[in-house]
């Protein structure tokens, strides 16, 4: 059995056969969020079957591919199909593929989900730029033996999302016209949506939105030094705001009325990256 450090090599040997030019910004779509994909240009897309000891997506509605290209003349590589926690995946598998794009040479991150919102100021639709995140009861995909090449033991997080980036993400959002929110982000590990009492809980310790995705991948992230951006969709209302059950497909739906305005405001992002 190969180890960790073999594998990345690996795949990422594997990428830069493949690959024209190696992308500066990684970016990973979230669920209903995947149509940016579409304005890549000069698109090279790989199927994640095809990718050395990457793994294989399992949920409906999210395909597994990476689409290399040229967003607003910058590479950028783009994740569509993401690895969940609640899939099953091991915490080392939802975060090998961060780990292959910083081996790859890529050094900055935009991470994208679909979240619930818990700030009452924020409604469905809304675009919530993440300040933070809470990862308590996000079991932490560095544990185990240090990778020491890739990143030291106790990593800081205590500027996890990139002051620069979000300051970059908010001046491109004022030109826009669109309302970018701010907030914390909490994950939850799902598959089951909250329960009122644990929003309730939520909200108490900080939390603006709620998801089942993207900490990991930020953990890792800042370990190996990439600069982080966040953004999310608020596709719905956290549960008990309001009195209606939840439903994975009002995230999608609700996403899928937001891809625009998210694709225009990435788009945008990326050309005026620094
Ligand atoms: N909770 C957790 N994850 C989510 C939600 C939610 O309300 N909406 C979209 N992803």
């Amino acid at each position: 059995m190969k180890n960790l450090m073999e594998r990345i090599n690996e795949t990422v040997d594997f990428l830069k056969g493949k690959l024209v030019a190696i992308p500066q910004i990684a970016i990973i779509l979230g669920s209903g969020l995947g149509n940016l994909a579409s304005l890549i240009e000069k698109r090279q897309e790989i199927p994640y079957e095809e990718i050395p000891n990457f793994p294989r997506t399992t949920v409906v509605g999210h395909e597994g591919k990476l689409i290399a290209g040229v967003l607003r003349g910058r590479n950028v590589l783009a994740m569509k199909g993401r690895f969940h926690y609640y899939e099953g995946n091991s915490m080392d598998d939802v975060v090998y593929p961060i780990r292959v794009f910083r081996c790859l040479g890529i050094g900055n991150i935009i991470v994208t989900n679909a979240a619930g919102g818990i700030n009452t100021n924020f409604s469905p639709g809304d675009l919530m730029l993440i300040t933070d995140h809470i990862s308590f009861f996000c079991e932490n995909p560095l544990r185990g033996e240090n990778p020491d090449n890739l990143g030291p033991r106790f990593p800081d997080m205590s500027e996890a999302y990139d002051r620069g980036l979000r300051k970059i993400a908010l001046d491109c959002a004022g030109r826009l016209g669109i309302d970018l929110k701010q907030g914390v982000y909490s994950y939850c590990k799902g598959p089951s949506f909250e329960t009122p009492a644990e929003i309730k809980a939520l909200r108490f310790l900080g939390a603006d939105a709620v998801g089942m995705s993207t900490v990991p991948e930020v953990i890792t992230a800042r370990h190996m030094g990439m600069r982080v951006l966040g953004i999310s969709c608020i596709t719905n209302m956290a549960s008990g705001i309001l009195e209606r059950p939840l439903s994975h497909e009002e995230v999608i739906e609700t996403g899928k009325m937001a891809e625009e305005k998210f694709s225009a405001l990435i788009s945008e992002i990326v050309t005026n990256w620094d």
